[in-house]
């Protein structure tokens, strides 16, 4: 399964440098971006990008149901991201305190800071439908894959 995971996340990324090449406006490789994870990537109902503006996090572009769109640090899964600026990996959201749900079919979640720059610019969130959906395979192509927009 991992391997299997790891040729589907080679594939966006592959997929992504090229889709995304020579194009520098944010909104347009977010967008795709997005909808190439959500495509691509087996067993989500979420993919969704916040930025960081004005001390707080606000939706950015994303696939999946309608969601939150201003999110303070420190509130919800996002919101903690935020704060300690370190990838959070939820097995189960309704086990994590102050989890926001934007998608009652949520099970799982995983949310990876984005830095620009070396500065913290937002974070990219993605949902399961699935318990236990998300892992350090996870976590690992999408610090790669995150920071593909700039
Ligand atoms: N579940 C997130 C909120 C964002 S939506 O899932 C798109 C959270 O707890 O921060």
């Amino acid at each position: 399964m991992a391997g299997r995971k790891d040729e589907q996340y080679k594939l966006v990324i592959k997929q992504a440098e090229s889709l995304l090449q020579g194009e520098h406006d944010l909104i347009a490789n977010m967008s795709n971006l997005v909808s190439l994870i959500f495509h691509t990537i087996p067993g989500l109902n979420g993919a969704t990008y916040y930025r960081f503006v004005k001390g707080e996090l606000i939706l950015g572009p994303f696939q999946g149901k309608s969601a939150c769109m201003h999110i303070a640090v420190g509130k919800g899964v996002c919101g903690k991201v935020a704060e300690t600026k370190h990838p959070e990996i939820v097995p189960d959201v309704k086990k994590f305190s102050g989890h926001i749900a934007c998608d009652d079919a949520s099970k799982s979640e995983i949310v990876i800071p984005v830095f620009q720059d070396s500065r913290f610019w937002g974070v990219l969130d993605l949902d399961s439908p699935d318990f236990n959906h998300f892992d350090q395979t996870d976590r690992l192509y999408l610090d790669k894959i995150a920071p593909l927009i700039f």
